[in-house]
């Protein structure tokens, strides 16, 4: 018998036969595998910290299940990500509402259904939000108004791709971390703590995305700490909470080793515990927000092949799927691996393109993978696809949303089903007058 390949204990050629392509596989074991590594390497290794899955890499009602089993918390970014984990039962103290533009009705549902903190990006925002938390109720004691924390650009390089950096100054996330009065994040602060509605917890960084130096997570720390000293000097503010957002790197190739947490969480927790030392100052609690780190590669995307060309040299293998269900190749030229599920064992047979179907000329999965001779009707997998893949996916070419499926030990379970062409018509209207 030819042998396939195994995830979560389970025929990828058989998931794919059952559930069709292109399909999202997950592994539960390996997420649970890093929250059990967040609880031993970095809130049992460390005194008054936390950490929050950043839903934004991929979040269904289930994987807000999962993240709840594992007693971590959960950093939303929109209403739509809210109320996913809401109706998932996730306990709303546990989440952090996040955002650079929150609409009204966002920070409404925020605010009714008692997310334990909202992250604010700006002063419009912090404006809005003392006046919606002020309609309500302000009871006299701060610890029960809603709790908010203000979003810092610290003005960081973490050598990444350009798209993917968020903590730069002159960007669009957070408040510049400029030093003196009159700055954005002096008048925030100053605003934050004249309010009789909210109460400011301390301040929230993301120095950006797929990062695999720590310089810029440390660099990004001793500026804030320099910031909190000075927020106390003026104001008397000694700040209660400091997150460090998340941003820890996967690396392209399952071959490659997992990067630890602790290689940015030690360096970060003990740079910032040798300053607030230095300055005297009370180390606030701590929080983290690892999303690409938590899930990526617990993901692979099956594809079946559907056509294989060879023109000027250059073989083109056509899957089934592409930027619609990835975007992330062309949009960031980020890589991937891939090998042939149903032959993993055969010799490689030279290098190919793995082209994916949409009417795109950018639309290229893989530019330069080895695999073994393919053809139509094997089924590829690629690796490292839980993070950004799902989350990302749209329904260009109306091509419809493929299934997830969480498997673990020999058991396979969809998480979300295939769209079907009759669920991608379902927002359509046809306007009377064109009804002739
Ligand atoms: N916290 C905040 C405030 C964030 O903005 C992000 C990601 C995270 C945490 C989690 O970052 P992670 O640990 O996943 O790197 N679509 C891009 C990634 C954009 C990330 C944006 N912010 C990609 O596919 O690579």
């Amino acid at each position: 018998m030819v042998a396939h390949l195994q995830w979560g204990g389970m025929d990828c050629v058989e998931l794919a036969h059952i559930w069709e392509t292109p399909l999202y596989v997950l592994d539960e074991g390996i997420i649970r595998s890093r929250c059990a590594e967040i609880r031993s390497d970095f809130l049992g290794r460390w005194a008054k910290t936390w950490a929050c899955y950043a839903s934004k890499a991929f979040l269904t009602t289930g994987m807000a299940c999962i993240v709840d089993q594992e007693g971590l918390g959960l950093d939303v970014v929109s209403g739509g990500e809210l109320y996913t984990a809401i109706r998932a039962g996730f306990p709303p103290y546990r989440i952090k509402m996040h955002g650079s533009a929150k609409s009204e009705r966002e920070l409404r549902l925020a605010l009714a259904s008692g997310v334990g903190s909202i992250i604010v990006d700006g002063l419009m925002e912090l404006e809005l939000l003392d006046a919606l938390a002020g309609e309500v109720r302000r009871p006299p004691d701060r610890r029960e108004r809603p709790r908010i924390v203000l979003r810092v650009a610290p003005g960081v390089d973490p050598h990444t791709h350009s798209f993917l950096i968020t903590g730069q100054t002159g960007g669009k996330f957070g408040l510049p971390l400029e030093d003196g009065e009159g700055s954005l994040l002096s008048e925030a602060v100053r605003f934050a703590l004249s309010s009789k509605s909210i109460t400011l917890g301390g301040f929230h960084f993301h120095v950006g995305s797929q990062i695999f130096e720590n310089h810029a997570h440390v660099e990004a720390v001793r500026r804030m700490v320099v910031c909190m000293e000075r927020m106390q000097k003026t104001f008397g503010f000694k700040t209660r909470e400091l997150n460090f957002g998340g941003g820890f790197g996967v690396p392209a190739s399952p071959d490659k080793p997992h990067v630890p947490l602790r290689f940015f969480t030690d360096a970060m927790m003990g740079v910032l515990t040798e300053e607030c030392e230095a300055r005297n100052l009370e180390r606030p609690y701590v929080t983290i927000e690892p999303g690409r780190w938590l899930v990526s590669d617990a993901g692979i995307t099956l594809y079946t092949v559907e056509t294989v060309k060879r023109l000027d040299g250059v073989t083109y293998v056509g899957v089934d799927g592409g930027m619609a269900d990835n975007p992330r190749p062309s949009l960031y030229g980020a890589e991937y691996c891939a090998i042939v599920a149903n032959r993993p064992d055969d010799p490689p047979a030279g290098k190919v393109v793995i082209a994916g179907r949409c009417c795109e000329t950018g639309d290229i999965l893989i530019r330069d993978v080895e695999l073994p001779a393919v053809t139509r009707g094997d089924i590829l997998a690629v690796f490292n696809t839980g993070a950004y893949n799902f989350s990302m996916a749209s329904n260009y070419n109306r091509l419809p949303r493929p299934a997830v499926v969480l498997v673990r030990d020999g058991w396979a379970d969809l998480l979300v089903a295939r769209q079907t062409w009759d669920d991608m018509l379902s927002g359509d209207s046809i306007p009377e007058r064109l009804l002739r």
